[in-house]
């Protein structure tokens, strides 16, 4: 990747703390979070020159925390006016086509995108893994909104491990089940440390509920009904009573599930504009799967970490949770 970047940008980047990622590519730690070699240049360009509209909607997470199902309820949810149901473009397009990263796509090979054409939509929707404290300016001081998603450390983990595991450079040796843990422990991985991430967005969020709303995949698993109609609401497009007497919601619930997002074909082959095989963001899609890989001195670690850096900031994690989704009430 640093082979493609110019002498200006290698200058730039030379006093940057750097550590080996977990796919074989390096990670460079720049203002304050572990950016990928990959997106650096991309993250910069975004940073400085995105303009945000006031009526912009963000979906910003943290990798491997629902980023994929977050895109695919919030598109078909916001501009559900502008297609018929039985013509979901859930079934033709990969959510990460629907709504495109700007670092990840966008920015990727072009400081400055046709951002217009890249929504087939008004307004417009778009999605990023950037901290909240480096933003863009002109998304956290304008009216634009932000949704983010976040999950429990001990899932996020081990669904970060298994999907690095997959795209890990054939020619190292893969990352130990104890490397991995320590490189996770430090914060040492895409866009990490997590709890900085997770605090930034969950402090701006209380500071100013109106603009951030704060979604954990726990709860959205727990009951997806309730939270798509806050979600909507939030996005200034409620569900009319008319169109939950119809079983919208349920639909559009059932439609986003894991289950049927992964059996989709577009979902099975392709890949996404990083390189990443579509199929690679559909795993196991479950709450608590940490406890089939993790051993009990991890456990115990990441809880001690959990209560250390949550500590007074009124954030909470499940770790475990009831599911609701093999009951949809349209059925
Ligand atoms: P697991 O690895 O635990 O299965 P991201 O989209 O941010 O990369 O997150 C990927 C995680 O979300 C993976 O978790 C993946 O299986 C899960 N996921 C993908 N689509 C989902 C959906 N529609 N509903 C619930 N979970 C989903």
């Amino acid at each position: 990747m640093e082979k493609s970047w110019d002498n200006e940008f290698q200058e730039l980047v030379k006093a940057l703390p750097k550590e080996d990622g977990w796919i074989g590519s390096h990670l460079y730690f720049y203002q304050g979070f572990w950016c990928p070699a990959l997106v650096l240049k991309s993250f910069i360009s975004f940073q400085k020159n995105f303009q945000a509209f006031a009526s912009d909607v963000i979906l910003a997470t943290f990798p491997k925390c629902g980023t994929t199902w977050l895109k695919a309820l919030a598109y078909i949810t916001f501009y559900r006016s502008h297609f018929a149901r039985d013509e979901n473009p859930l079934l033709s397009s990969s959510p990460h086509q629907l709504v495109r990263f700007l670092e990840y796509d966008l920015y990727l090979n072009n400081p400055f995108p046709d951002l217009q054409n890249a929504c087939a939509y008004e307004p417009r929707l778009f999605a990023t893994h950037v901290p909240y404290a480096s933003l863009p300016t002109s998304i956290t001081d304008s009216n634009s909104k932000i949704v983010y998603i976040c999950r429990n450390p001990l899932d996020m983990f081990i669904s970060l491990w298994l999907f690095s595991t997959k795209l890990r450079d054939n020619n190292l040796r893969p990352l130990s089940p104890d490397e991995a843990f320590d490189k996770f422990y430090h914060g040492i991985y895409a866009f990490g440390p997590f709890f900085e991430h997770v605090l930034g967005y969950w402090k701006a969020s209380r500071e100013n509920p109106n603009k951030i709303l704060f979604l954990k995949y726990e709860d959205l698993m727990e009951d997806t009904n309730s939270h798509l109609k806050n979600l909507a609401m939030f996005l200034g497009v409620p569900f009319t009573e008319d169109e939950e007497k119809q079983g919208v919601v349920p639909e559009i619930v059932k439609m986003c599930s894991f289950e049927n997002l992964k059996e989709l074909e577009v979902n099975k082959k392709g890949l996404h504009a990083s390189g990443i095989p579509n199929a690679d963001f559909f795993r196991k899609g479950e709450v608590g799967d940490w406890s089939n890989h993790l051993t009990p001195s991890m456990v115990e670690r990441l809880e001690k970490l959990i209560q250390e850096k949550l500590n007074n900031s009124g954030l909470t994690f499940k770790l475990s949770c009831k599911t609701s989704r093999i009951f949809y009430p349209s059925e």
